[in-house]
């Protein structure tokens, strides 16, 4: 049973952070009815665009985010990104449902505590890697794993902060990039084994109650550690699918308990050999799976509110091969455009999502995605090239 938004009985869903797929999510738990919230530390946030209610606080500052949470009663909390203060979840969670949970949003959100978890707990394996928290420590660091490798701040996503060494003369510049991009007040670093992988996939898992479940696998290219595009089918073979299968399933296991429901973005490389390395993993929809809204009857934002709600999830089989194509800006503005009519003029099944991201700075952004379907990835890049979108 659910009720209805602004009514006495409205199930009230907070989400923490307001991005792309918070705005998708938001959107899907409006189609059953569900009360909104959304906070972030942006004015003006994509999903808190389209939410019921919406909030502008720093949410890694714990009196803020209390207050808010104190304020709205969610009856659940959805951590939409990674930059709040987790010690307020963890506190909030005695009393509000947590999707999935607080631990495993803590862990994930740490390369450490998740590596460390794949590796050492779950069989996973992982590239060679090692810690570093301080300059000094990132040179031995650098000389234990070799070059070329690749250091990222122990906190941070999108490709923030994160270099591929391949000269030692330049350690001191990669540990101040990562330091200038880490989140939080954490140092450390990891570094990493550089892997010549030949492909690179999202295998997204759900988690329903001690049940476990897949989607069809998602293969993606990246860019400067960002995502460029991703499709589905993923054209990997049999054998390192059950591999990444058995490593997501071992993960899931360990981050949640048996009462939990949740779904899960877990990044693997796979190299020629079949060798199936475990990257990392998000707690939450995945920004590589937006593909789904062209390929599956139900999207990933669809099953997680079903999910959210309590309701049985849904058909996430594979319909329509298709590609995401993410639409990025280079140039500063508060005022961007799109010129998106071309490209809705060929002949290719072709729809739009533009975020609603009201500027653009660091000259780069993530504005949208491009979902064609029936199209491959070539086909896709080669469009999106023509029409310079
Ligand atoms: N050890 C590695 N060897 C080769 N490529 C790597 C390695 N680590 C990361 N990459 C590349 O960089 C991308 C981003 O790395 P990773 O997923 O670890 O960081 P992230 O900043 O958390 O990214 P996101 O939040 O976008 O998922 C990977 O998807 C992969 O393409
Ligand atoms: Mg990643």
């Amino acid at each position: 049973m659910i009720g209805s938004p602004y009514c006495k009985n409205a199930y009230k869903v907070l989400l923490l952070g307001g991005g792309e797929l918070g705005k998708e999510l938001v959107i899907e738990l409006q189609r059953l009815g569900v009360e909104t919230h959304v906070c972030d530390n942006k004015d003006m946030s994509p999903a808190g665009q389209v939410a019921h209610f919406t909030y502008h606080i720093n949410m890694l500052d714990a009196t803020e985010l209390q207050t808010t949470i104190d304020n709205v009663k969610p009856h659940c909390i959805i951590p939409e990104v990674e930059a709040f203060n987790i010690d307020v979840l963890k506190e909030a969670e005695k009393t509000i449902k947590v999707f999935p949970n607080a631990r495993a949003t803590d862990i994930t959100m740490n390369r450490q505590k998740i590596r460390d978890l794949a590796h050492l707990e779950c069989g996973c394996q992982t590239t060679n890697h090692e810690y570093a928290d301080s300059e000094q420590a990132l040179f031995t660091a650098v000389d234990k794993i070799g070059m070329p490798c690749v250091i990222k701040p122990l906190m941070s996503s999108s490709g923030k902060g994160q270099s591929i060494l391949r000269n030692r003369d330049e350690v001191s510049k990669c540990w101040k990039y990562a330091q200038d991009n880490s989140r939080g007040n954490i140092s450390k670093v990891i570094v990493e084994e550089f892997i010549e992988f030949d492909s690179e996939i999202t295998l997204m898992t759900l988690y329903d109650h001690g049940k476990v479940s897949f989607f069809e696998p998602i293969q993606h290219e990246q860019k400067q550690g960002d995502y460029l595009l991703s499709s589905q089918p993923a054209q990997i073979s049999e054998t390192a699918l059950a591999k990444a299968q058995e490593y997501a399933t071992n993960v899931v296991n360990k981050l949640c308990e048996p009462e939990d429901r949740g779904i899960f973005g877990m990044e693997f490389f796979i190299t020629l050999s079949d060798t199936v390395y475990f990257n990392e993993v998000s707690p939450r929809p995945h920004d590589t799976a937006m593909v789904t809204m062209c390929t599956q009857l139900y999207s990933q934002f669809t099953v997680y509110a079903h999910m959210i709600t309590n309701l049985p999830i849904p058909d996430t089989k594979v319909y329509f091969p298709g590609v995401s194509h993410t639409l990025l800006k280079f140039e500063n503005t508060d005022n961007p455009e799109f010129h998106i009519e071309p490209i809705l003029e060929t002949d290719r099944d072709v729809s739009v999502r533009l975020f609603g991201k009201t500027n653009v700075t660091n000259n780069r952004r993530r504005m949208g995605v491009v979902l064609f379907r029936n199209t491959s990835p070539d086909q896709a890049k080669s469009l999106m090239n023509t029409f310079a979108i």
